[in-house]
């Protein structure tokens, strides 16, 4: 050990030197000053090994004559290279006590013939038992083998070598690594730098889209209200040509009453004025024929009438001042009431199962005249022909604030030709037999305005029909 042998003078340097990390060559130079020091003619050199492992280079040895370390710089280290490159090799101290006689220098002689060496006694270096750091020379120029205190020597010197080969290395090592990690650091950021700019890009792409989007579905938004105005405009224009066509037919045969009957009253006139008398035949005729005129005027009034007040119905007051709360079933037990009465003396009945909490804040009215309507079409349509029947009238909870409600028949059912067209103004099966194709219009109407509901037709022929709504409990605000 270091202690064992003391090294007074230049050893408190020596060891500061290691601490400071004072450039390798020069601890090393320091080194072997100090353990020439100790023995008069001992020359002293420090051999590395390179990372590879194999080669040498000189590092120390300020007392050597100038141009012999420079000799073995870069030679490979062998099982006779001299003392250094076989000790370095064997792992093992290489006493060579007569250069001239040792075989292990057999191939350098040559080279070092000039120098005049003749003892060499070089140490590996160790880092741990698997490394070898480089060597410890001692040379002589005389035939020398070590004494004891020479061996202890060898091994302080060997000891401090190391340790101060060591520091160095690792001290590069630490070098190496904060600049790999600098270089590491330095990478990362370039890379988030990027990733960032790209997300930036990305995410200005996507509120230019985003915008794209909305001035597209605000697009849509105007074309859809148009489509809608349009179709209203439609529906419209087809309620007033079928509201003209409708009330053509009545109001053309009251003209025809009324002029028929004016000419035969000018006619009547004529002959009573050109006579100055009546022929009693002539007025009961003319009497007949007034009267004839009188009751066709009369029917058809009344059937325009009858038209008209239907028609008004299809305009339904959507600021109806009707609107408020009621339960759903107390309600519909009121209508069915009335409605029963229309079936007093038929077998048809109605049935109607509607679940007691549901609470509406609606038009009752206008559910009431839906309702009246449906069971109409029902006894009307579903039932023609037929003695007995059953309406089925029921409600459930369809989603949190919606109720669904149908009116079923068991009755003959809708064609499927007819079943996509029986909410259309002035559709009906019953041309010309009082029926004016607007029930189920205002029926749709109603559930689509005020109601703020949906409504459905299902059928089957021979089976009967299912008109269902899908109401909201809360009916819009207008
Ligand atoms: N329950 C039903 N069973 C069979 N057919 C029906 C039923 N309800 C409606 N329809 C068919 O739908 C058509 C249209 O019905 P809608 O109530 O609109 O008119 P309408 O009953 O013919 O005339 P209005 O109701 O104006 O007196 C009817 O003519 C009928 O063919
Ligand atoms: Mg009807």
């Amino acid at each position: 050990m270091a202690g064992a042998v003391p090294l007074p003078t230049g050893q408190a340097e020596l060891l500061e030197m290691i601490a400071l990390g004072a450039p390798l060559a020069d601890t090393l130079n320091r080194l072997t000053l100090l353990i020439e020091g100790q023995s008069p003619g001992l020359f002293c050199t420090v051999l590395l090994l390179d990372d590879d492992g194999r080669h040498v280079h000189a590092i120390a040895g300020p007392s050597m004559p100038p141009g012999y370390l420079p000799l073995f710089d870069g030679h490979e280290i062998g099982p006779a290279v001299g003392s250094c490159g076989t000790a370095m090799y064997l792992r093992q101290t290489v006493i060579t006590t007569d250069i001239a006689a040792d075989p292990r220098w057999d191939g350098y002689r040559d080279l070092i013939a000039g120098y005049d060496f003749r003892a060499c006694w070089s140490t590996p270096i160790f880092l741990n038992s698997d490394t070898v750091l480089g060597s410890f020379a001692m040379y002589y120029r005389e035939v020398r083998s070590p004494g004891a205190r020479e061996l202890e020597l060898i091994n302080v010197a060997t000891h401090i070598a190391g340790i101060a080969i060591e520091r160095k290395r690792n001290e590069e090592m630490l070098k190496r690594y904060r600049h790999e990690l600098e270089d590491l650091v330095r990478q990362r950021t370039e890379e988030l730098r990027a990733e960032k700019e790209k997300a930036e890009a990305a995410v200005v792409a996507m509120s230019k889209s985003n915008a794209e989007l909305a001035a597209v579905l605000n697009t849509l938004n105007v074309a859809q209200e148009e489509l809608v105005q349009n179709k209203k405009l439609a529906g419209l224009g087809s309620l007033v040509s079928g509201i003209a066509h409708e009330l053509n037919t009545p109001i053309g045969n009251c003209l025809m009453a009324a002029s028929t009957m004016h000419d035969q009253t000018t006619a009547f006139n004529a002959q009573f004025v050109a006579k100055g008398s009546v022929k009693r035949s002539d007025l009961t005729a003319y009497f007949a024929e007034a009267k004839n005129a009188g009751d066709m005027l009369t029917r058809n009034l009344h059937r325009a009438a009858e038209l008209i007040a239907s028609f008004k119905q299809v305009a339904v007051d959507q600021t109806n001042s009707n609107r408020r709360h009621f339960m759903l079933d107390t309600t519909i037990d009121n209508i069915c009431l009335t409605l029963r009465t229309r079936l007093r003396k038929t077998r048809f009945i109605i049935d109607h199962q509607i679940p007691g909490h549901l609470e509406f804040d609606s038009y009752p009215g206008q559910l009431g005249q839906v309702l009246s309507s449906l069971v109409d079409n029902a006894i009307v349509h579903g039932f023609e022909g037929r003695e007995d029947g059953t309406i089925t009238i029921v409600a459930q909870v369809e989603r949190e604030g919606w109720v669904s409600l149908s009116v079923s028949d068991d009755g003959n059912g809708i064609a499927p030709e007819n079943l996509s067209r029986v909410f259309d103004p002035f559709f009906t099966t019953k041309l010309g037999k009082g029926g004016s194709g607007l029930g189920l219009n205002v029926v749709y109407n109603i559930v689509s305005g005020v109601l703020g509901g949906i409504v459905k037709a299902n059928s089957e022929i021979g089976k009967g029909t299912c008109i269902v709504m899908t109401l909201p409990q809360i009916a819009p605000q207008f």
